[in-house]
């Protein structure tokens, strides 16, 4: 049995879920991989907890269900201690960033990532934050380092939009992708066409808890802008920041709008879209008009869905239905168990 050593960043909705399948699935990740995940550190805003060998994941989680810090843990907490003090003290084969996403500054997931990144420790992370501001540069300081960066749950949560762009179609020219990759604005604009206004249908998403209070980053397009650029890195080989996208969001969308998109058997979605151009894609996120035998217009309102047009692959169309963040933490642990196998079998080699 190998073992390999978690430090966790980061203990909300997807962290909480992520410990929850660690326990869950450890039989089958014995069984299967011959794997057995422990966390030697955790951290999230009171400080961290360092175990000298493991820390009880039923402890962690029951400190969170009863709103306390992690910093309270028993004897092993540490008040105020910083995300990256915890990752190199706990002495973690995988960094595992789960904190909040900052658009702006990026921070903490930013520095954490760089700090593990030039120390040589794998990084797994769901926060588009540093990967939007600095995809280059951290898959740079990755590959000096020869270590890896997986981020598959960043983009679309459960559903593997870039994993089949970067795995599936490596030897693929991608002439065309277009995606409904904000869960949000797909609630609001498939309510709105079964006839409520954009204000009913933004309020009952808030109440479900779908939408923010201030709601700015997904109905302005911004969130699938931020996902358009994580995707245009990683799968389109295009070095790009959210200044290379055209973005408009769904505010001006109407019920006449949507009214007369079905009287023509069509439907309004806010696509993000990169279109080959030459060399060069051209990117944006707009409220589109499709034709309703359109794969991505028959989704409902709790799905995302992707579609990748290519040279020899054909047209690739694939969905989730994701109403809670499962899906999310199951797509990081499956990153983990890719660094994990990969780890081993470099070991491994003759
Ligand atoms: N939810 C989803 O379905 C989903 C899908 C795809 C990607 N993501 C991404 O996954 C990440 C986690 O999402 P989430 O829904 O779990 O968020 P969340 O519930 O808000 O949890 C964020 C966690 O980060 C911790 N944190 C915030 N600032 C910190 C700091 N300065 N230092 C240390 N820890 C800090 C918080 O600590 P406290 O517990 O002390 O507040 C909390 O544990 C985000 O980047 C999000 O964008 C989420």
């Amino acid at each position: 049995m190998r073992t390999t050593r978690l430090a966790m960043v980061g203990l909300g909705n997807v962290g909480r879920r992520l410990l929850e399948l660690i326990q869950l699935k450890r039989d089958l990740l014995r069984a299967r991989f011959d794997l057995e995940l422990v966390v030697v550190g955790a951290a999230d805003t009171s400080g961290a907890a360092i175990a000298a060998d493991v820390l009880d994941v039923a402890e962690i989680l029951r400190l969170k269900r009863e709103r306390q810090g992690i910093a309270t843990y028993r004897q092993l907490g540490q008040p105020g201690a910083s995300p990256l003090q915890m990752v190199l003290a706990s002495r973690a084969d995988i960094l595992v960033e789960l904190s909040v996403t900052n658009l702006k500054h990026g921070e903490p997931g930013l520095s954490t990532l760089r700090g593990a990144l030039s120390r040589k420790i794998d990084v797994v992370t769901a926060n588009k934050g540093p990967l939007v501001l600095a995809y280059q540069e951290l898959a740079a300081l990755a590959r000096a380092n020869g270590v890896r960066l997986l981020h598959s749950a960043a983009v679309t949560g459960g559903l593997p939009t870039l994993n089949i762009g970067v795995r599936d179609l490596s030897a693929t020219v991608i002439e065309k992708f277009e995606g409904v990759v904000n869960g949000t604005t797909n609630y609001i604009l498939s309510r709105m066409s079964q006839g409520q206004t954009y204000d009913e249908a933004l309020k009952h998403a808030q109440e479900i808890g779908m939408a923010e209070a201030d709601p700015s980053l997904d109905v302005d397009g911004w969130d699938a802008a931020n996902k358009l650029v994580i995707i245009a890195n990683a799968v389109l080989h295009r070095p790009t920041k959210l200044k290379d996208v055209s973005v408009e969001g769904i505010r001006k969308v109407t019920q006449d709008d949507l009214r007369a998109a079905a009287e023509r058997r069509e439907t309004i979605k806010l696509i993000a879209l990169a279109e080959k151009v030459g060399s060069d894609y051209n990117l944006s996120v707009r409220p589109t008009l499709l034709d309703r035998s359109h794969p991505l217009a028959k989704l409902g309102a709790g799905m995302m869905g992707v579609m990748y047009h290519t040279d020899i692959n054909g047209t690739i169309f694939a969905a989730i239905e994701e109403d809670d963040p499962y899906p999310t933490a199951a797509a990081v642990l499956r990153d983990i168990v890719q660094v994990a196998s990969e780890t081993q079998a470099e070991i491994d080699k003759p």
